[in-house]
């Protein structure tokens, strides 16, 4: 191995409650129902940093699934995602009793403020370290709405014009303390220098900011921005503004395809492709051997879900209802069209699965989930043979693994997984740096005179 020989970057891919992003999670046995107590997150936490990971992301949803039957009934008897923690609060704790990880929380730019976000995470990134990264969802459908005051969603590429904006103002804020604002002199007495703590005075289409925040510029100067667009309008969005970009694709062909797509985007607005990391979700299933691998693959794809929970998550994830739909109803393309959630997703799937003839039985029994990436099953030696082959042949540069149960699939990966991928030299055997920046090979951001002015 040499010294400068490419490494990945992996992230745990956290929920702050009783369901992982695979439906049948909680009903696993080895799965521990400590969804509300702090020393379950921090477990986890603990867990992913010795295993050297670069972040521990925890995704969000403003709602439980109703648009399935026109209830949440079905959410909460099935335990398809009905619980879900607020995720400052969260990252807040595990933030205490961990000193590398990094600690990423989605926050959408549709229901809440640029001054609300700006404040939450740089808070984050002071009492972390310097840890703190944000996911930018621009939210998916009308549930999320309803508990929001508003009927229905907006429009996809409405959405994205309003984050453009909220993302403006929100760097903007985290720019208005200079780096060496704090002056802290009793004698004088002069506590911080307002020549150098400016007001923002932004003023847009969506959101008009004042400024400055209430919090001095944090140790990564800005928080690192993650995002998964995955749309045309969605690429654009993530080109202009992410640093890492998660990835729902289920092959290696479409991954490739994509990430070719998404780093020329990234290189046409001037930005170099080689700072923006693309990472796949996949979910691990290690085993002793391969059968017992395959055998315990079985357990979580045959036995512990139930269709009409995946077609509850399903639901939320298309804004449709599919309660109506026979599970033997193909899906066409006009009914794709008619939906107007995440489409890219089932686009792809069914490509995966095998083009027209696709069912609706098999969207919800596809991996039981349909937020979806690859699935690398095997001894530590198989899984790690496939990701190598995706991280070396153009497929990616890491990967956001997503957990069958808790911990026990994080245990996995790091008891096994890693230290192989250590050997290979594919990975980190110890954190160099101390913010998630280090980690990440990411420069500190300078703060910009410009935005200080307004829009
Ligand atoms: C790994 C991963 C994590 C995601 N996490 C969230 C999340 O926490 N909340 C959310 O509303 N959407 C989440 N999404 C969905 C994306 O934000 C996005 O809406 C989706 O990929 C569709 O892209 P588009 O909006 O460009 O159509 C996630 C997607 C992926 C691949």
């Amino acid at each position: 191995m040499s010294n400068d020989q490419r490494q990945m970057s992996l992230v745990g891919f956290m929920q702050a409650g009783s369901t992982t992003v695979y439906a049948g999670s909680w009903r696993h046995p080895a799965t521990e129902q400590g969804f509300l107590t702090s020393e379950f997150y921090q477990k986890l936490g603990r867990t992913l940093e010795e295993g050297c990971f670069d972040l521990m992301f925890f995704d969000d949803r403003l709602a439980m699934p109703g648009i399935y039957g026109g209830s949440v009934a079905d959410a909460v008897r099935l335990g398809a995602r009905p619980v879900k923690l607020d995720l400052s609060v969260v990252l807040g704790v595990v933030a205490g009793v961990t000193r590398h990880i990094g600690l990423g929380a989605t926050y959408s730019t549709t229901y809440y403020s640029p001054f609300h976000v700006a404040r939450t995470f740089a808070t984050l990134d002071h009492l972390s370290g310097g840890r703190a990264a944000w996911n930018v969802v621009t939210s998916v459908n009308d549930s999320e709405a309803q508990n929001y005051g508003f009927r229905e969603h907006l429009g996809h590429d409405e959405r994205y014009d309003r984050a453009d904006e909220f993302m403006e103002a929100t760097t903007g804020l985290w720019d208005t303390w200079e780096d060496d604002a704090l002056v802290l002199d009793r004698e004088t007495p002069i506590f911080a220098d307002p020549a150098k703590v400016h007001e923002l005075r932004y003023e847009g289409k969506w959101f008009t900011v004042r400024g400055p925040l209430t919090v001095p510029r944090s140790p990564q100067g800005r928080p690192v921005i993650l995002q998964a667009g995955s749309s045309g309008r969605g690429r654009d969005f993530a080109a202009r503004w992410a640093e890492l970009i998660f990835t729902g694709d289920p092959g290696l062909e479409v991954a490739r395809s994509h990430y070719r797509d998404q780093k020329e985007r990234v290189g046409e607005l001037g930005r170099d492709p080689a700072t923006v990391k693309m990472l796949p979700m996949a979910y691990t299933v290690v085993g002793e051997s391969p059968g017992h691998a395959q055998e315990r693959e079985r357990l979580f794809l045959d036995e512990l879900v139930d269709p009409v929970a995946s077609l509850t998550l399903l639901s939320e994830l298309m804004n449709h209802d599919f309660s109506g739909l026979a599970l033997d109803a193909p899906i066409t393309d006009e009914l794709i069209e008619s939906v107007s959630g995440i489409r890219g997703l089932v686009q792809n799937l069914r490509r995966h699965i095998g083009g027209d003839t696709v069912t609706l039985a098999d969207l919800a029994g596809h991996r039981a989930t349909l937020l979806q990436g690859p699935r690398f099953v095997g001894t530590a030696t198989m899984i790690a043979d496939q990701m190598e082959e995706w991280f070396d042949g153009g497929a990616c540069d890491g990967f956001v693994i997503a957990a069958t149960h808790v911990p026990g699939a994080y245990e996995d990966m790091v008891r096994l997984v890693v230290p192989e991928l250590q050997r290979r030299g594919l990975f980190r055997s110890s954190y160099s740096g101390s913010t998630l920046r280090d980690h990440l090979g990411l420069t500190r951001p300078a703060a910009a005179a410009t935005s200080r002015t307004g829009a």
